[in-house]
């Protein structure tokens, strides 16, 4: 039973970040060419597995266009990206792109992975389905058309100057435990008897970095300017989004929305979604290592917070929703809050908080880390996306 209350909330210790196994890391100097890499390596090995390498080919077509999306607000395109390996394997995922239709200059973009299919996060019914890697996709069909297009509407995004990219998380790897066999990894194996739990490779390891390969092809997309990317996910893809700002250096900002457990939530407060529920729930999420940490949290030697720091000096959100417990607000803010021993090595506060105590609900605190608990579900919302503009405005304005 998952334990929704503070008062049984384990004592324990918050390893540093610094100092781990023996290092003693006092500068942005060695934290950059040291310490930052051996807390990627473990976090590869011990949670989310090896980072993969692009593939031998990457190339795209645009198989739909739009000058006249959103009530005339909008570009819209539908990118076919292929992969390639000389030997002929290949995999193909559709990404759905919006730009604001009278920016300027190439405008930034937020690149995000999304559920179900990114036919369900837009009103407009003449996109493509999406999602159709995943043979078995229950989603995969017109009646679920818009579904969610209320968790942030495109017409928002680029009334604020901004470009949006999404692709359906099971064009990567279906999300599910049999989901290897029709997943990208099969580019570089065979992985079409995998079942369950991996010991190099996962599911959100894969989704990362698909997000890496929608960026190399935004760099060549005339529209957006890429050298702005933004990395953005709501709950198990806010897990991906970390993962995939923690790996990619090119993405500038990185947003975590109501990520939880292997998220920004701290594990060892096994308050709410605990390392045995998850791994047990969604065996492909994570590397093999990561079971012996399940009831067992008081023997991780790291914690959310390592995961958070390899995003410094970079702009960071993290959110919670008030009313999803399940994915630890006080534990996501903890995490946000001890990353600052990485940012201030930079010269920056990170969530500028002189104490680790959570702002009041509703309060977007917004800082080098921003931090924010929203009123409400387990959801990213208009609200959310609100803050996140404002962010990304104080980036770049500046
Ligand atoms: C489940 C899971 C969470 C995850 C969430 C989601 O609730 O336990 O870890 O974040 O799904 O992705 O919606």
């Amino acid at each position: 039973m998952p334990n929704y209350d503070e008062s049984k909330v384990p004592r324990f210790e918050l390893p540093s970040i610094l100092k781990f196994r023996g290092m003693n890391v006092t500068s942005a100097f060695q934290w950059v060419n040291h310490g930052r890499s051996k807390i990627l390596e473990l976090y590869r090995k011990e949670v989310f597995g090896k980072w993969l390498p692009r593939p031998d080919r990457i190339s795209f077509e645009t198989i739909s266009r739009r000058d006249d999306a959103l009530e005339g607000r909008a570009i819209r395109k539908e990118i076919r990206i292929t992969l390639a390996m000389n030997d002929g394997r290949s995999h193909c995922a559709n990404m759905l792109l919006y730009v604001p239709r009278n920016a300027p200059k190439p405008p930034p973009v937020f690149l995000s992975n999304c559920f179900k299919g990114y036919h369900t996060i837009t009103d407009e019914k003449d996109v493509l389905l999406s999602g159709g890697n995943w043979s078995g996709n229950p989603d995969f069909n017109d009646e679920t058309r818009g579904t969610f297009a209320g968790r942030g509407d495109f017409r928002d995004i680029v009334d604020r100057g901004y470009a949006s990219a999404a692709v359906c998380l099971h064009d990567w790897f279906p999300d599910h435990p049999a989901g290897w066999g029709e997943s990208a990894l099969n580019l570089f194996g065979d992985f079409s008897k995998m079942e369950g739990t991996h010991a190099e490779y996962t599911a959100i390891g894969t989704w990362a970095w698909g997000l890496s390969r929608m960026l190399d092809v935004l760099e060549c997309e005339p529209l957006v300017d890429a050298s702005r990317a933004m990395v953005c996910g709501h709950s198990r893809l806010g897990k991906t989004a970390l993962w995939a700002g923690a790996n990619d250096p090119r993405f500038r900002m990185v947003i975590s929305n109501d990520s939880g457990c292997g998220g920004a939530a701290l594990s060892k407060r096994c308050f709410g979604e605990t390392v045995e529920i998850i791994t047990g729930g969604f065996p492909h999420w994570f590397v093999k290592a990561f079971h012996q940490y399940r009831n067992n949290e008081a023997a991780l030697p790291f914690d959310q917070h390592f995961l958070l720091s390899l995003i410094a000096p970079r702009p960071l959100c993290v959110a919670s929703a008030s009313e999803d417990l399940w994915a630890d607000p006080k534990g996501e803010f903890l995490g946000a809050y001890y990353a600052g021993e990485v940012y201030r090595l930079f010269g920056s506060d990170g969530l500028g908080l002189a104490k680790p105590e959570p702002p009041a609900v509703d309060v977007f605190h917004t800082a080098d880390v921003s931090y924010h608990n929203r009123s409400g579900e387990h959801n990213i919302t208009p609200v959310d996306w609100k803050h996140y503009m404002d962010v990304a405005d104080r980036l770049w304005e500046c």
